[in-house]
């Protein structure tokens, strides 16, 4: 009895937590041409951007502007899903021309690799391929500036990366402050010229990113579960509107910023965290090439059918604030929680089953096996081994 309430009272404490952000936002419309404040003087500068959208929707040539004059070169054609092979042409720029600030121009997958290459250039530990494999320290990293034009993985304000091995379908993550960005240049007018598909994407992305830091057990956080919900309740009531009306600066002013704070730190500070939609779904994208948010929609709702017990105060209070559901067992508002759920990511466009992707059984009998390789556990009681993975993916199928 005595230990079953101080492992209760232990439970209800919020973690210590140490948290700093030094990630200068700069944010609103017609702001990307304060690029030029923002780059140190007389640095070499090495712009990354991706496949070419920035070029079509005039980003690009404001950049170009702003840095008229600066010594500038460019390394364009990073991937979505960046990979570890095109980061290293990128290091061997870096390191031939001797530059000493690198410019994300783009999404979450340009400032990754951007990220990857700041950290890559200075790493003297061995491979570099270590960096995410074998959580090689980064000790120092290129400083990196971003102008971002995607809101989606909230790289803008952190320092994770997260990098593609193609000769292995491996898709891993790092995470340093050392490669936080100098500054982040958010002016919302650049979901204009998004496609649905990235809107969507994006909106899922950011929804999921919360979720991983809020549905997971109770540590008496009202501050952060309350910000948490906020931010859920934004991205319902906005995204769709941004969907609705690319041209809605409003509506896609509030996209962006839910989807920065959605994942810069402080909604997880201080609390347990889960992460197991994003480790499945990783390998869902290493050997299927589905959208990383598009994976997220998947699994989700898997996890919080499976883990319904271990989540069950949080799945009872997120169906309550976010979705108004109060009547029923315990189960049933459970399952009209994840009901709700799936019915918004599909709403946004997004479907939620691995059928949708012709993913089989075959398919999850590989994923399994790999996470009984590795044999490391995921989820905030690190209770979801290669076991749980697999029911959490049948769930899906
Ligand atoms: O490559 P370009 O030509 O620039 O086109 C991109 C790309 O095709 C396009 N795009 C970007 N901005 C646009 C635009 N098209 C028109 N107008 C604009 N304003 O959109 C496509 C997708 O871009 P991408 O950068 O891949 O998307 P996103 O920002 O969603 O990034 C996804 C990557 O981020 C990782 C994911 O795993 C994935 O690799 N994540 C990074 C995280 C982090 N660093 O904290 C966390 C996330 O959980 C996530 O894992
Ligand atoms: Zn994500």
């Amino acid at each position: 009895m005595t230990q079953q309430i101080s492992l209760k009272l232990k439970q209800i404490t919020m973690y210590n937590f140490e948290y700093k952000n030094p990630v200068k936002i700069i944010f609103g419309k017609d702001t990307i041409s304060n690029v030029a404040n923002e780059v140190p003087k007389n640095a070499k500068i090495l712009l990354t951007y991706g496949g070419g959208s920035i070029k079509k929707n005039g980003v690009y040539d404001q950049v170009m502007n702003a840095l008229k004059g600066d010594n500038l070169l460019e390394f364009g054609g990073i991937e979505v899903n960046p990979h570890y092979e095109t980061c290293m042409k990128a290091v061997e720029l870096v390191k031939n021309e001797k530059i000493d600030f690198l410019l994300s121009v783009g999404g979450g997958s340009v400032l990754d690799a951007t990220k990857f290459i700041a950290a890559a250039a200075l790493y003297k530990n061995g491979d570099p391929w270590d960096i995410l494999v074998k959580r090689g320290k980064v000790d120092d990293a290129i400083p990196v500036g971003a102008v971002l034009t995607l809101p989606a993985t909230g790289s803008e304000m952190n320092g994770n990366s997260v990098i593609t091995r193609i000769s292995t379908l491996e898709k891993m993550a790092f995470s340093s402050p050392k490669v936080m960005p100098q500054f982040s240049i958010l002016d919302p007018e650049c979901v204009f010229t998004l496609p649905d598909k990235q809107v969507a994407n994006g909106i899922v992305d950011a929804f999921v990113h919360v979720m991983e830091q809020y549905l997971t057990f109770d540590v008496n956080s009202p501050v952060q579960d309350r910000f948490a919900e906020s931010i859920l309740i934004t991205l319902i009531e906005e995204g769709p509107k941004v969907l609705a009306n690319r041209k809605d600066y409003d509506a896609a002013a509030n996209f962006m910023w839910s989807a920065t704070m959605a994942l810069n730190g402080l909604i997880g500070a201080g609390v347990p965290q889960d992460w197991t939609t994003h480790g499945i779904g990783h390998e869902l994208t290493a050997f299927h090439g589905i959208d990383h948010a598009r994976t997220l929609a998947i699994v989700l709702p898997g996890v919080m059918n499976i883990k319904r017990q271990s989540k069950k105060d949080k799945l009872l209070q997120y169906g309550k604030r976010i979705w108004g559901i109060t009547e029923g067992t315990d189960d049933e508002k459970i399952d009209a929680s994840i009901a709700k759920t799936v019915e918004f990511f599909e709403s946004v466009g997004l479907p939620t089953t691995l059928l949708a992707y012709n993913v089989t059984k075959v398919s999850v009998n590989k994923i399994v096996n790999r996470f009984e390789k590795r044999g490391n556990k995921l989820g905030e009681k690190a209770d979801i081994g290669f076991q749980e993975i697999e029911q959490i993916l049948k769930d899906r199928l």
